[in-house]
């Protein structure tokens, strides 16, 4: 087991403590296919990084320990349920070091609500751990643990626009020109999404999967910078098991189209509902409208795409 080194002469200066923010993503196109043998389901799904992130701060500690600050803080479990710590521990298992470290998770990204806020906490701590024990494992090795904690979480790593086949956790970059203005509404409460797959199935029943069609439309808009071919193309196949379970996220997608928003669809497996805009004016505009008219519980403007996990200089 590797431990600190205690010899500063032989040893690189590793710091007392790190810093990694990560964004929340945003399923553009999710298709989904049959449930696999491993439980799992085959998905085709463009991923946009958004602009609302999370950040964990590693420190040095004798035990490993996690806290969490911000929004939702009351349902983020801190013991081995915790995707932050069950990266860390993923690492030092990997890297053969001992797993000690506080990790300070500050979100801003509301939990169980589609946006993979969870993933973004599990690939900073990577990350963060990674430079804190001087592992320095390579990107390679660092995407495959990220892919054994959760579908979503390499893309967390990577970050920008991209394909994501498998369970979700095999990625090719697509290029998104310019940048997108979404407002986000985020509903009360959340959505387990093990439970939103399987009302899919359930409203399938047997069926067979729906295709990839409006994929390549999609990726053309992404092309083209154009919101009014964007807003038609978004697609989400667990929207109808999302709607199902909740249906009052209806009145929120009607409220965002009478407002004016270009495209709309439920994030993930929801229950945040992302509306596409024209310009950061148009998303701030919109935003107030969807917070007058009380259709969730709160609203975010945002933009995308943006990078994945980094580490942040120190003092930021
Ligand atoms: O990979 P992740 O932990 O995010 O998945 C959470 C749950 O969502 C899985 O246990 C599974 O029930 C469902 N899921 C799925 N197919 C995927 C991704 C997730 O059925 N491709």
């Amino acid at each position: 087991m590797l431990s600190r080194p205690v010899s500063p002469q032989l040893a690189p200066v590793l710091p007392e403590s790190v810093t990694v923010r990560a964004p929340a993503k945003l399923n553009l196109h999710l298709s989904v296919g049959a449930r696999r043998r491993d439980g799992f389901h085959d998905l085709t799904t463009i991923f946009q990084a958004l602009s609302v992130y999370d950040e964990v701060t590693a420190t040095v500690s004798p035990t490993l320990s996690v806290t969490v600050r911000g929004e939702g803080e009351g349902d983020v479990p801190l013991d081995s349920d915790n995707l932050a710590m069950r990266a860390a521990l993923a690492l030092a298992d990997v890297a053969g070091c001992q797993p000690a470290g506080n990790l300070a998770i500050r979100k801003a990204i509301p939990v169980s609500a589609g946006l993979a806020g969870g993933s973004a906490d599990a690939a900073a701590a990577l990350l963060a751990c990674d430079a804190l024990w001087g592992t320095a494992l390579d990107r390679a090795a660092l995407l495959d643990l990220a892919a054994g904690l959760g579908s979503d979480v390499p893309f967390a790593l990577t970050g920008g626009t991209a394909l994501g086949t498998g369970r979700g956790e095999q990625l090719l970059p697509v290029l998104a020109a310019g940048r997108w203005h979404w407002v986000l509404a985020v509903a009360a409460g959340g959505l387990a999404t093990p439970q939103v797959y399987e009302e899919l199935d359930r409203q399938r029943d047997g069926d067979p999967p729906a295709s990839n069609a409006g994929l390549d439309v999609l990726i053309n808009a992404l092309r083209s910078r154009d919101p009014a071919a964007l807003g038609p193309a978004l697609s989400n196949d667990l929207q109808s098991a999302a709607l199902s379970l909740r249906p009052d996220l209806r009145h929120t997608l009607a409220a965002g189209a009478e407002f004016g928003s270009v495209g709309c669809v439920v994030s993930g497996s929801g229950p945040t509902c992302a509306f596409l805009t024209v310009s950061a004016d148009h998303a701030v505009q919109l935003a107030a409208e969807l917070t007058g008219a009380g259709v969730c519980r709160t609203v975010r403007a945002a933009y995308g795409p943006v990078g994945g996990a980094r580490i942040l200089p120190a003092g930021d």
